[in-house]
């Protein structure tokens, strides 16, 4: 996953507004980054291994000249190490044209043979640097860079989000995506493309959204947009609520510390306008697109996502069981494709991303469609290929989610699958009108008791936990029931940013193999708060102490018996048991977040890791 931005204007300078937009990608892929300007004297290119810091000190040292159009670049490896030689912008062989690009060439080996016995040659092992001699080929046979790219685009097969420009084109960038996510923005000043809209909020707020085969010419009076057959469209900007101030830091020192601490307000900005207490109704947007009549045709309900999104998933099929009596089944997006084709027949398909990018569940959700299903998308992303792409849509509004670990997004994707659930509960009459207003003002009673989760007596017992946790090389993460996903999700926060090796199981399972791993240097962390799983979860916790294993416990405050069986506990308030999830969630995100900073690791940004995996 790699991060662009472009920039076209009139007069000035536009390599600081592209630089800094730069920036707010990097949590996209930070191997290596580039810029590339057009000067009276042709394209001129600086490249850097590792972060954008390094290539800002390039600058400095190796200065860049001004220039109304640039074109940046900040990547993630797919093809070749992360190495200056390998790095974007990539120019063809005789530095006339100049390509970035997100995504991956399949054909690319075959077309680098093709290229050579026409004259090219290569640097680099990128399938970006074949991409950009197969535009110059056509280029020089054709004069014209947007049928230049478009030929190129007739003969690579494959995933792209692509700028280039060409010495012989300067006032032009030619942009074009299939399946990696492209947004061109447009203001009174200039125009704009890059991966993602926060890039580019400090320059505008008004967006074109490209489809999957769509290409566009931009020029620094705006941009006209091409269909997948090269037809010219029209296509009316989308503006953006986001800020610039919700996609900067905000004064925390990482990004995931301020989206863990966001959650309280997520819940409002998730939930608080799509009910209405009086009828105990939930309403979507006109993108939900289903009423009520069509919620009851749907019998059954198939949730698919990965990561973060998985445990959600999982989380959702159990509320949705819970509270509108409707079977389902949770599978990994990445599976989906090699399971038996059935009749999808009146099954709804959720597919939950918070990118809207992921490549495996985007995958999932077209196989679904190509089945006959339908897909509802529970998203963050405005404008993302699955928010386009869904049969029916939930946005989270969680605003930019900009940490790689995944945190306040899976806390609206909960609050989101919550109201779905007391939606359709309502729809099929499975919920009572007093029902669902129980059910709404529990969610609206929860905000407040957040809020103590965040306060002194709590932040200390996750920094002495930590103290602890920082230390050992592997642990397990158990819970029972809807707090088993919530063992899942914290196991995965852990080893995502501390790189120490946790694993999610159910409570259950301990003793049927990991009670092997138990000793005085193998620590359990177990979700034990008021519900059916309380009292088993107290027995699993004496088994580990029995063994000498430490047990770090999520426990309601003050519960007294449960303090008994643990060496630390991380004290949550008491929720409704369908709300325990969205509460135990957050002091193992406070944990994960606190152990990571005691090793020193790079929390925004973890080793091998990106925030949207547009590749299967
Ligand atoms: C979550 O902390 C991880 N960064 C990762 O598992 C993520 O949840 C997964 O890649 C799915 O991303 P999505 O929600 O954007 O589809």
């Amino acid at each position: 996953m790699c991060g662009i931005v472009a920039a076209l204007t009139a007069s000035g300078n536009v390599v600081p507004d592209v630089i800094s937009g730069l920036k707010t990608l990097e949590y996209r892929g930070y191997d290596s980054a580039g810029i590339s300007v057009m000067t009276d004297s042709g394209l001129q290119v600086r490249r850097k291994m590792g972060k954008i810091a390094n290539l800002e000190a390039e600058l400095l040292s190796n200065g860049l000249p001004n220039s109304v159009q640039a074109v940046a670049h900040t990547r993630w490896a797919t093809h070749g190490v992360p190495a200056d030689r390998n790095a974007h912008p990539h120019t063809d062989d005789t530095g006339e044209v100049v390509l970035v690009h997100n995504g991956i060439i399949e054909n690319y080996a075959e077309l680098r043979t093709w290229l050579r016995g026409h004259g090219h040659h290569f640097q680099s092992e990128t399938d970006t640097e074949v991409f950009v001699n197969l535009i110059a080929y056509h280029l020089r046979k054709l004069g014209d860079l947007h049928a230049a790219v478009r030929a190129a685009l007739e003969q690579a097969h494959g995933a792209y989000g692509i700028v280039c420009m060409a010495a012989t084109h300067p006032g032009i960038l030619v942009v074009a995506r299939m399946d990696s996510p492209l947004v061109v923005g447009v203001s009174e000043n200039g125009t704009y493309a890059a991966s993602d809209m926060p890039a580019l909020l400090h320059l505008t707020r008004d967006f074109v959204i490209l489809e999957n085969g769509e290409s566009a010419v931009l020029t620094a009076s705006g941009c006209q947009l091409y269909d997948a057959k090269g037809s010219a469209i029209e296509r009316p900007t989308q503006r953006c609520d986001w800020t610039p101030e919700q996609a900067e830091k905000g004064g925390y020192p990482h990004f995931m510390l301020k989206e863990i601490e966001e959650q309280p307000d997520v819940l409002a900005r998730t939930a608080f306008d799509r009910f209405h207490d009086s009828n105990g109704d939930v309403d979507f947007e006109p993108e939900f697109g289903l009423d009520d009549a069509e919620l009851r045709y749907f019998s059954r309900l198939r949730f698919m996502a990965m990561g973060t999104s998985l445990h959600s998933a999982i989380l959702g099929q159990q509320m949705l069981a819970k509270l509108a009596r409707l079977p389902g089944e949770t599978l990994n997006a990445s599976e989906f494709l090699y399971s038996p084709e059935l009749e999808e027949g009146d099954a709804l398909t959720v597919i939950i991303s918070q990118s809207g990018e992921t490549a495996d569940s985007l995958r999932a959700m077209r196989e679904v469609q190509r089945r006959g299903g339908r897909v509802l998308g529970i998203c963050n992303v405005m404008g993302s290929t699955l928010a386009r792409e869904a049969d029916h849509l939930i946005l989270t509004h969680c605003g930019p989610e900009v940490g790689v670990a995944s945190t306040k997004a899976f806390f609206g994707q909960l609050t989101a699958l919550y109201l779905l659930a007391i939606r359709i509960g309502r729809a099929r009459r499975v919920l009572a009108p007093s029902q669902g207003r129980e059910l709404l003002n529990d969610l609206r009673a929860l905000r407040p008791k957040l809020d103590v989760l965040f306060g002194k007596e709590s932040r200390e017992a996750v920094r002495v936990a930590a103290d602890y946790l920082a230390g050992v090389k592997s642990c397990l993460f158990l819970g029972r029931g809807m707090n088993f996903p919530i063992a899942l999700e914290g196991a995965l926060k852990l080893k995502e940013i501390s790189y120490i090796h946790a694993e999610g199981y159910p409570a259950g399972e301990m003793k049927h193999g990991p009670i092997a791993l138990i000793d005085e240097n193998f620590p359990v962390i177990a979700i034990a708060t008021p519900g059916r799983t309380y009292d088993k979860m107290i027995s699993n916790m004496e088994e580990v102490r029995a063994r000498k294993g430490k047990v770090i416990a999520v426990a309601v405050n003050g519960d007294s018996k449960l303090a008994a069986q643990a060496d630390f506990v991380l004290p949550v308030p008491e929720v409704p048991e369908l709300l325990s999830p969205l509460v135990n969630i957050i002091p193992l995100q406070q944990l994960s977040y606190e152990v990571a900073l005691r090793l020193g690791c790079d929390i925004d940004q973890p080793r091998n890791l990106a925030k949207s995996v547009t590749v299967e």
